[in-house]
Order: C-alpha cells, then sequence, then structure tokens
C-alpha cells in the first residue's frame, strides 16, 4: 500500500467491516450488491475478496461512467479470479439496478448519491449505503432563497454555511429514506483525520416511523432553510 494511499485503505477497510454484517444480514442466499460510481472499485475488490473469505456468495456490480475505469476493473477482477464481481458503464440513473439487494455509493459526487439512493428505493434494496460528497445543490437552493432570519448569525458565514449545507442536505436524504420505509442512521465511518466526506448514511428497509410525519418534518426543514426541492425528492416525486 502506497504511503499516500494510506488514508483511502482505512477508508475501504472501515466500510468492509461496517457493510459485511449488514449484507449477510440481508434476506438473499447470493446478494447482488450494486456500488454506484465505483471509480477504480476499490471498494468492490476489497468487499468481495472479504464476503468470499466468509463462505459468503454475493454478486457485485461496479457501475461507472468513465469506460477505461470498467475496462480495468474487468480486467483485474479476470486476474483476481473474482467472478461474481463486474463493472458496468453507464450512469446511475440509467443503470438497470432491478433484482439489487444492496445499493453503495462511496463519495458518489454531489447529486450522484441522490442518483444511487433513488436507484436503491426503486429497486425495494434491503440495504442503502452511502457516503456522500460534495452538498452543492442544496447550498445553492440556501443562497438563492430564504432561510429563517434566526440562522442568519450561523449562514451569513461561508464556511457555516458550508457545513450546514451538508447536515441539512444530508438529513433530508434521511428523511426521504424513511419516508420511503427505511429506518436510516447517519454516523462518522472513519476520523476526519482521513477524510473530510466521513458521514455514511446507512438505511436499511423496514422498521421506519410514519411516512406523514417524514414529509411533513421535510416540509418544516425547507422552510427553514429557504429550501425549494432536494434533488432526490425531484428524482422520487417528479
Ligand atoms: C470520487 S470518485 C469515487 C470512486 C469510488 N467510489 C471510491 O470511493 O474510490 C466518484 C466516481 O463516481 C463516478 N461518477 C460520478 N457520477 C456518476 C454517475 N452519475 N454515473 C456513474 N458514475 C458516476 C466518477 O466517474 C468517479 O469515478
Amino acid at each position: 500500500m502506497r504511503n499516500d494511499a494510506q488514508d483511502k485503505f482505512r477508508q475501504i477497510n472501515r466500510m468492509v467491516e461496517i457493510f459485511a454484517p449488514l449484507i449477510q444480514a440481508l434476506d438473499a442466499k447470493n446478494p447482488r450488491i450494486l456500488d454506484m460510481g465505483a471509480g477504480k472499485g476499490y471498494l468492490d475488490f476489497a468487499l468481495y475478496d472479504y464476503l468470499s473469505g466468509l463462505g459468503q456468495a454475493c454478486e457485485i456490480i461496479g457501475v461507472e461512467m468513465r469506460p477505461q475505469l470498467v475496462a480495468d476493473g474487468n480486467e483485474h477482477a479476470r486476474a483476481s479470479g473474482f467472478s461474481g464481481l463486474r463493472f458496468e458503464p453507464g450512469t446511475i440513473l440509467d443503470f438497470d439496478a432491478r433484482g439489487a439487494d444492496a445499493v453503495i455509493a462511496l463519495h458518489a459526487c454531489d447529486t450522484a448519491t441522490d442518483d444511487a439512493i433513488y436507484q436503491g428505493i426503486q429497486a425495494g434494496a434491503g440495504l442503502i449505503a452511502v457516503a456522500p460528497c460534495c452538498h452543492k445543490q442544496i447550498r445553492r437552493q440556501m443562497e438563492a432563497g430564504r432561510p429563517d432570519a434566526n440562522l442568519d448569525f450561523l449562514l451569513r458565514h461561508g464556511t457555516f454555511l458550508e457545513k450546514q449545507a451538508e447536515m441539512v442536505t444530508d438529513g433530508l436524504r434521511a428523511l426521504l429514506l424513511e419516508a420511503n420505509g427505511y429506518r436510516t442512521k447517519v454516523f462518522e465511518f472513519v476520523s476526519d483525520a482521513h477524510t473530510p466526506k466521513n458521514n455514511l448514511i446507512v438505511a436499511q428497509k423496514g422498521g421506519a416511523g410514519s411516512r406523514q410525519a417524514a414529509l411533513d418534518r421535510i416540509v418544516a426543514v425547507k422552510a427553514m432553510f429557504g429550501i425549494e426541492k432536494h434533488y432526490l425528492e425531484t428524482l422520487l416525486a417528479p
């Protein structure tokens, strides 16, 4: 492991530790796992290797829009003898996600995280887990909208606006998942010494509270922060 890749290595290890038991708890003998915005597929290779070592059969498909990364990933999967791991070219939204048991995404850019969540919800995946990346869509809306004047002491400072936009984006994602039948947790999966993008949203199908309560909360939060629409809402209810 190269020195400059240690942070990534730690993140991937943590993800594998967190995901493996959640995947094993799914009601599927040979779960189909979609990794949206797979990049070079580090997570997929590590997860496949780890689950295989546990004797857990699985199919992992990394969806990635950069064809060269897809070709490289498929070549490495073949060379590693990982017959259940493959990479597919294309965009997250265009991918046919039917039959997915788990949808994961590690640092898919901005609203690509919402595309992944949407695909997971549409597929009825038992597990949706995403580590979001940038949060531009909601930040732009907060800047353009009229947040509650009482929040001005925070939002007038760019650094706090950035942090608030991140929390509000992911808080709304969690509520939207809950409104769609997922019990949801948000937590830091590694220390921010390894990445500032260290939040993980884990959603498991079933056991969520009232859909109406979550929808009401979404309306209230959007009004408070001057948000017209979260991109994920647009996907879920065009
Ligand atoms: C920051 S990288 C993260 C890669 C990988 N998940 C990781 O953590 O190592 C984001 C990746 O998502 C891909 N990507 C972004 N938006 C996408 C989309 N809408 N459809 C498919 N791939 C996308 C990019 O090409 C890039 O490889």
